[in-house]
């Protein structure tokens, strides 16, 4: 067997030791993100049987499995360039959020209805370089942010995942404009050690 570098052991050993992973495994759920969708509805009550919803940044498709478990009756609309894993109920557009192909889509899909929910797991690719990537994860930030403009209907809600760095504050500030509650949360499903936190946005006001 090859051997494996010390950075792929520590990897491994984290991923054991991690209890969200431990349960996600159990569970038979699809991945670890599953669960921090679950503690940010379950605090903030976003997501209602027969919402539509449109998902951005879908793939492997966790939060796609909690959504479909949830929204009973509703539309889900998921997106990510990369595969996804879905019921047949759910839409799924492969492809870049914010592309005009994936935009003539959803429009398509929608047909003059609109969204009561929009969410993004969207991640860049980490270039290493923080500064580069801080900048390319608010790129997708502002993505999500038109997507609202385009489908979400008046009182409706957006929940993103932002990454704490330059840039955020002020974004967040400006958000606070366009919805009547805006918090920037952290589940406990999320590693301590990452920047990673999640914006939820609600009372969209157009
Ligand atoms: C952390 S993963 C999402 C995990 C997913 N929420 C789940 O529960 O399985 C981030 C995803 O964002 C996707 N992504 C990055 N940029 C994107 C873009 N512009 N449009 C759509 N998806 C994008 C990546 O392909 C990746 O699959």
């Amino acid at each position: 067997m090859a051997k494996r570098s010390k950075s792929s052991e520590r990897w491994l050993q984290r991923q054991r030791k991690d209890y969200f992973v431990r349960q996600a495994q159990g569970g038979g759920q699809v991945s670890r993100a599953h669960f921090k969708l679950e503690q940010i509805d379950q605090r903030f009550r976003i997501i209602k049987p027969k919402q539509r919803v449109l998902e951005l940044g879908a793939a492997p498709g966790g939060w796609t499995h909690y959504l479909e478990g949830k929204l009973q009756g509703g539309l889900l609309i998921a997106v990510d360039p990369l595969p996804i894993t879905s019921s047949q109920d759910t839409y799924v557009i492969e492809g870049l959020a914010g592309d005009q192909a994936v935009n003539e889509e959803i429009s398509t899909i929608l047909d003059s209805r609109q969204l009561d929910l929009v969410l993004s797991d969207m991640a860049p690719n980490i270039s290493g370089i923080r500064t580069v990537d801080q900048a390319r994860a608010m790129d997708l930030a502002d993505v999500t942010f038109e997507s609202c403009q385009r489908w979400l209907k008046r009182n409706g809600a957006m929940t993103i995942k932002a990454f704490q760095g330059e840039g955020l504050d002020d974004w967040v500030a400006a958000l606070r404009k366009h919805y009547a509650k805006v918090h920037v949360t952290k589940p406990k499903a999320s590693r301590s050690e990452s920047r990673e936190v999640f914006v939820v946005a609600q009372g969209f006001r157009v």
